[in-house]
């Protein structure tokens, strides 16, 4: 059976490209990770998802664990039959969604209790039910079940929430076992201090793991801060690991990681933004919600071979945005992950050419004319 591992190929500047193998296929890095919380990438079949360009899918242990549940999947024959998607599946672990979405959390050095966003019911996360649910479900790449301090945070609690992480970084390779052709990454936290950054990197490659996250970025710092970080953070990581930035970005914060060396991402800017009728294209965002798209015959974008650009005007876009038909979210999301996958593999080629410099100025500068 293949194992899971990572071959590094080329690098320009700190900018990487490579390949991670799994038993369920090949990851192309730099990576876009198109996000399927709820067991599906919202109003999009998984071939469509798979016709964009994307090696993996996200799925998150908090959503599924509550609806449909973790053993009623694993009855059902795990995620990836479940959802008819046989590519890997990277979850994440739930410490992060429980923080942002449930009512009545209770943190304690054990786990979270918490209770449901959806019928108030009443759950425990730790570090060994995680790996347990992630385990449950199939996942190819689990995460590490971590604490993502709420911000505004002191440093001090910054550094008390790093800390816990840490121990349960330890808990959950404890738990996680042996599972060849599995991966268990790690989570660095320590907010935008350096200090605790290194200490959080230098503790999790203690532990040792087939991957490393930088997370606790994105959740309000801003670019510039989030960048900031990114200049120290990756490097404090190993080389010769895959390193995975979670819940980023927006296409030009997804440049700026790749040049600092990340080379996995997820976000659902590109699908989530695609139900409320925006497109993101090489001039930047598009809302067809607006009235100037009313009569105008050409595609959202020139020359892009999705569906929606391939068959239908902006006016047809506006329209079905506006009359809030499903067909909206379909061709508006399927833009999206076209748009962001063809980004991927222009920054992976660019970086085997070592013509990354020129590739992003090129970039910015298409960014800069704006729509058309
Ligand atoms: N998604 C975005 N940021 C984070 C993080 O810090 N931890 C986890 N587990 N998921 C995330
Ligand atoms: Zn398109």
């Amino acid at each position: 059976m293949t194992k899971f591992s990572f071959d590094l190929q080329a690098t320009d500047g700190r900018a990487r490209t490579g390949v991670i193998h799994t038993p369920r296929g090949d990851i192309r890095t730099p990576a876009f990770m198109p996000v399927g919380t709820a067991a599906t990438v919202k109003a999009m079949l998984p071939d469509s998802v798979a016709a964009t360009g994307a090696d993996i899918l996200l799925g998150n242990t908090y959503h599924l664990m509550l609806r449909p549940g973790a053993e009623r999947v694993a009855r059902l024959g795990g995620l990836h039959r479940f959802m008819n998607w046989d590519k890997p599946i990277l979850t994440d672990s739930g410490g992060f969604q429980v923080m942002s979405l449930a009512d009545l959390r209770k943190l304690t050095e054990e786990g979270v209790r918490f209770k449901s966003h959806i019928d108030g019911s009443t759950h425990m996360l730790s570090p060994e039910r995680s790996m347990e649910i992630q385990r449950l479900l199939g996942s190819d790449i689990v995460m590490c079940f971590d604490e993502c301090p709420a911000l505004p945070a002191t440093e001090a609690e910054v550094a008390k929430s790093m800390r816990l992480s840490m121990r349960w970084a330890q808990r959950s390779r404890d738990a996680f076992g042996d599972r060849p052709g599995h991966a268990l990454f790690g989570i660095q936290q320590g907010g935008v201090t350096q200090e605790l950054r290194a200490e959080s990197a230098e503790a999790l490659k203690a532990i040792g793991f087939e991957g490393y996250a930088v997370g606790g970025l994105a959740v309000g710092e801003g670019q510039e801060a989030m960048f900031g970080v990114l200049d120290y953070a990756p490097d404090m990581l190993p080389a010769d690991k895959p390193r995975y930035l979670m819940g980023v970005g927006k296409p030009d914060d997804i440049v700026g990681a790749v040049e600092r060396g990340i080379d996995m991402m997820d976000c659902v800017l590109p699908s989530r933004s695609g139900r409320t009728g925006q497109g993101w294209t090489a001039r930047g965002q598009v809302n067809l919600k607006n009235a100037r798209h009313a009569d105008d015959p050409r595609p959202l974008e020139e020359g892009c071979g999705c569906p929606g650009c391939r068959n239908y005007s902006r006016a047809y876009l506006h329209h079905v945005v506006k009359a809030q038909e499903i067909i909206g979210s379909m061709l508006l999301t399927w833009h999206n992950l076209h748009y962001y996958q063809v980004l991927m593999a222009g920054l992976r080629a660019a970086i085997a050419e070592q013509r990354l410099a020129g590739f992003v100025a090129d970039f910015h500068a298409r960014r800069a004319e704006g729509d058309i």
